[in-house]
């Protein structure tokens, strides 16, 4: 792996950078996190992700190790210290090693955080030319129902398993879909349809990961002018949209041309989808 380790502040190699076995996000995945990439060196949205980062923890009760001027400090030195010519940032913060093996959050006190940086690796531009192909998955996700929805905690169990059968399907992405056919949101992606000229994307209330690239997305389109809906959307109204495409920091917005194999609208990137990638990559790049 390349990349730059901080771990509680301090620099280390990606080869040399350790944490203990007993920490509650090895043997929990007791954790919350959130990854951002940079857009000319400089990180984009960081203060949402932090804000969200924030929230996440609060949901599963891990203390905030620093506030939020340390983690922007703390980022913004990092990035300072690489040379990439872009960079992709995760921050993690588990909760710690516990006084002895056990589920108890009490146990432990002391929230660990650790900050990778990493030369960011953008999916290639034929995707974004020609478009991707995702599957449906049924199955619920480990938070689903619990505190946790909605907080971007770090077992991704379930969707590492959607990832295997997209892979499978030769696929590039799993749509997790509900016991009443609701599509909610992608393995790491918000997913959004266009459907007579509306852009429709699933509402926060189904426990979906309120996505940074996805409120800046609703954003742009208000700005176009363009009428949205956030609700469910069914399996069928997938099939039948006239564009689908996926977003999330590190693809923005990758257009969606098949669904299990089915052709969606004439089976190319669509016109609204491009435009709307266009001007984030035009504000992303502006900020
Ligand atoms: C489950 C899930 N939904 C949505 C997203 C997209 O969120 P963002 O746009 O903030 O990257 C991610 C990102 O990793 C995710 O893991």
């Amino acid at each position: 792996m390349t990349g730059t380790v901080w771990i509680d502040g301090e620099r280390f190699s990606a080869e040399s950078a350790q944490v203990s076995v007993f920490d509650r996000g090895f043997l929990y995945g007791d954790s919350v996190f959130e990854t951002l990439r940079t857009y000319g060196k400089r990180p984009f949205a960081l203060d949402e992700h932090l804000s969200r980062l924030e929230r996440s923890a609060e949901r599963v009760l891990i203390r905030m190790p620093l506030d939020r001027d340390g983690f922007r400090r703390e980022v913004n030195e990092a990035l300072g210290a690489v040379d990439y010519d872009e960079s992709l940032v995760r921050i993690m913060l588990t909760r710690g090693r516990g006084e002895s093996l056990g589920l108890d959050p009490g146990l432990s006190n002391t929230p660990l955080r650790v900050m990778l940086v990493m030369p960011l690796v953008a999916p290639a531009a034929h995707k974004y030319a020609e478009g991707i192909g995702v599957i449906t998955y049924r199955a619920p996700r480990l938070a689903d129902g619990t505190a946790a929805a909605g907080a971007k905690v770090a077992n991704y169990l379930a969707a590492v398993l959607a990832i295997d059968a997209a892979r499978k399907a030769s696929a590039e992405e799993a749509l997790f879909v509900d016991a009443e056919q609701r599509v909610l949101e992608g393995s790491t992606s918000n997913v959004f349809a266009v459907r007579g000229g509306r852009l429709v994307t699933p509402p926060e209330e189904l426990g979906i990961l309120p996505g940074i690239t996805r409120a800046h997305v609703l954003s742009l389109a208000a700005g176009r002018g363009l009428l949205t809906e956030l609700r469910s959307l069914s399996v069928d109204e997938l099939f039948e949209a006239e564009e689908l495409f996926i977003s999330s920091s590190i693809r923005e917005l990758l257009p969606v041309v098949s669904v299990d194999g089915r052709r969606i609208g004439d089976g190319r990137p669509g016109k609204t989808t491009l435009a709307l990638l266009s001007d984030f990559r035009v504000a992303a790049r502006a900020v």
